[in-house]
């Protein structure tokens, strides 16, 4: 049964404040929220487009403390890079807010109370690590110990990441808090849960019988959490950071960060339309579609509805639309690991660039299992698909025109069939276009764009108008009026997956007004239409720019395992006369040079106060030679000379050896006067 809406809100999952925005997310939430939202304001439609950063939660404290600052040191920082990263992406949010805004307090403590008074929670006392020194009760994260499973000695309260088991806190042997170190001790506390077991009823007919059409992995999961049974789920927790609970017997307790990070979807929308936002969220005549990762499906399916439906005069999500996994280079994506393609390093790195990333994002996108993202695949869909057939026909298209006739489009003759077949070929694409998007399925939906193009490409290279020219001028015309009119077609049908190329196109056609509803018509381009400037609409990737990309995850990946090993264990026991026999020294790098045949060794000319002494020393390989010149370094004086590649060394330089076996030289904090001995 359709249902005819009067608008249609748009969420898309609020990232975690606590790093970088990477493929995995823009392939599975924000490119397709965002084509989504475009196609449907180029159809004139009434759409609010809400994100935000989610500031809350655990995973924000434990950055803190690893970066030795404040969570709102840390989420200051990653909602600006973020929020930086999706502009210039060209990911168009109305609304970029966050979970720490004043108008999110508000709106989540009143959820929280509406409900509360309501007998919507149930309370329950349980008991929760404690940490007696740091006088704070324990997030299951930060409680580490031994295994039961696999011994893993580092397993966290919630999960062994050595045996991939889920883990409650009391499972662990040997549990000790990662804050203090200490012993933590079970102490009662009390909670409100959401009782989802009441909610059960009402949620297996909405979701398992009305909404069959939702994608069968969302709705395949739903079903088999429905099937094993509901449980009540806490919404408070006994956390610092966060939003207090508001009623006076909660002192101590926030908010859950998954209670309180979907009404941030809410909160964003009021700031953004303070008078009238309740249309957005409480009309039954607008249409909710949440975009998401397949890890948030309990959360946007059955929790956030069960909130909604307890607060009473809310709407629930018609449709979401959530996507699988996308792996890197056969990979899982990992944040701690470092294994991602970060959108601000993108960015940076292939600047204008963004509808590449798209397009490839979109062809790969894992709508209904595990995609795999790869630089060599990157490179062949913009060298084979972008470059080699849609800038290709555009390119002709524009230049032949630009020859013969000055960049005016000539006009429209008689049509032969073959014309006649390629104008049916691309009449119906809107039609195509639209039920695929409808029905989210954006890779098809891109792949119908592109097949334009491979009609438009094939188009001119059957009429050959640059040979036709010579023999029949007046066939030439209807010709390139003919692909003139599919370029425009081209840059309608891309504008909602790559709108930086399409307005780019759009300024070499000279084509300022355009709607969707043009999508299809021949007649877009009337005879005598000055076109503007033609330019290349995408460039060739060189192999030596993937291979970079490349060789910068070879890098990260040898790094993990350097630091994966264990660190060197400590040498033989030295006494302090052992030590004093070393003169260690600092000296002044006057000259520095590779020693001609060797890989390995550079030659140094060191002021050591002494009157100077000539060091040979094994870190070619790290260091350009002219970089070191001036640098201060420690070496050791009383060695004896030695000699290496002909060449006398009278010393050695101490260098540290990093994680990934790369050196570094030992220098000094401060410049001190060469010769200076080292204790
Ligand atoms: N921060 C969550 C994640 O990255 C998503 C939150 S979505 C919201 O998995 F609905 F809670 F906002
Ligand atoms: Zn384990």
């Amino acid at each position: 049964m359709e249902k005819n809406f009067k608008r249609t809100m748009v969420t898309a999952a609020l990232p975690y404040a606590n790093g970088g925005i990477h493929i995995g997310h823009l392939a599975g939430v924000y490119v397709p929220a965002d084509i989504y939202v475009r196609y449907l304001r180029l159809k004139h439609q009434d759409v609010c487009f809400v994100c935000g950063t989610d500031e809350h939660g655990v995973p924000v404290t434990i950055r803190a403390r690893k970066e030795n600052c404040t969570p709102r040191d840390v989420v200051d920082k990653y909602y600006g890079l973020i929020k930086k990263s999706f502009e210039d992406f060209g990911i168009e949010f109305d609304y970029f807010g966050r979970t720490t805004s004043d108008t999110q307090r508000d709106t989540a403590s009143h959820f929280f109370k509406t409900i509360y008074e309501k007998g919507g929670f149930v309370e329950q006392e349980s008991e929760q690590y404690y940490d007696e020194e740091a006088k704070t009760f324990l997030a299951d994260r930060y409680i580490v110990g031994e295994c039961p499973h696999c011994h893993n000695q580092g397993a966290y309260g919630d999960q062994c990441e050595k045996c991939g088991s889920a883990l409650s806190p009391t499972e662990l042997i040997n549990p000790h808090s990662t804050v203090s170190g200490s012993k933590p001790v079970l102490r009662k506390t009390k909670h409100w849960y959401l009782p989802l077991d009441q909610h059960q009823p009402w949620l297996e007919k909405w979701i398992l019988e009305d909404h069959k059409e939702w994608r069968s992995n969302v709705y395949g999961q739903c079903k088999s959490w429905l099937d094993t049974g509901l449980k009540p789920r806490a919404v408070s927790r006994d956390l610092d950071w966060g939003i207090p609970v508001p009623v006076a017997e909660a002192e101590g307790k926030v908010l859950y960060v998954w209670f309180d990070a979907p009404i941030g979807y809410i909160s964003n929308t009021r700031d953004l339309h303070p008078t009238d936002w309740e249309k957005w969220w409480k009309d039954p005549e607008t249409r909710l579609i949440h975009f998401i990762g397949k890890d948030n499906i309990v959360f946007h399916c059955i929790v956030f509805p069960a909130m909604l439906k307890a607060m009473g005069d809310y709407i629930l999500p018609d449709n979401v639309p959530a996507n699988e996994f996308l792996n890197l280079e056969d990979d899982k994506i990992s944040t701690s690991k470092n294994w991602a393609v970060w959108l601000h390093e993108y960015n940076a790195d292939f600047p204008g660039k963004q509808d590449v990333l798209r397009y490839v994002l979109t062809a790969n996108a894992p709508e209904t299992k595990d995609n795999n993202f790869t630089w060599k695949d990157f490179q062949a869909r913009n060298n084979n698909e972008l470059v080699a057939v849609y800038g290709n026909f555009v390119n002709r298209a524009l230049v032949l025109t630009q020859k013969y006739y000055d960049g005016i489009v000539p006009a429209l003759g008689e049509l032969t069939d073959y014309d006649r077949q390629t104008i049916s070929e691309f009449r119906d694409v809107k039609a195509r276009v639209e039920s695929l998007l409808d029905k989210f399925h954006f890779r098809d939906a891109q792949k119908e764009a592109m097949d334009l193009a491979r009609i438009g490409n094939k188009y001119l290279a059957e009429s050959e108008p640059w040979k036709v020219v010579k023999t029949d001028p007046e066939r030439v015309k209807t010709i390139l009026h003919l692909s003139l009119q599919l370029v425009a077609n081209l840059s309608i049908a891309f504008e909602p997956f790559l709108p930086f190329s399409s307005r780019r196109l759009r300024e070499m056609l000279n084509l300022t007004a355009f709607s969707w509803e043009d999508l299809g018509r021949t007649d877009l381009l009337g005879e005598g239409h000055q076109l503007g400037q033609a330019a290349l609409l995408f460039e060739k990737i060189e192999d030596s720019v993937v291979e970079a990309q490349v060789q910068k995850l070879l890098d990260t990946k040898k790094a993990n395992e350097a630091a994966e090993a264990h660190p060197a264990p400590v040498g033989e026991p030295c006494s302090i006369d052992d030590f004093a026999r070393l003169d260690i020294r600092v000296g002044t790098v006057l000259a520095c040079e590779k020693v001609a045949k060797s890989n390995k060794l550079l030659q140094f000319k060191i002021d050591d106060g002494l009157g100077g002494r000539t060091i040979l020393s094994g870190i070619a390989q790290h260091y350009q030679p002219e970089d070191l010149v001036g640098k201060q370094v420690c070496f050791i004086a009383n060695l004896p000379a030695r000699k290496m590649m002909g060449i006398e060394s009278q010393g050695m330089i101490l260098s540290a050896v990093a994680p990934d076996g790369s050196l570094k030289v030992t220098t000094v904090e401060q410049p001190v006067k060469p010769g200076s001995q080292v204790q």
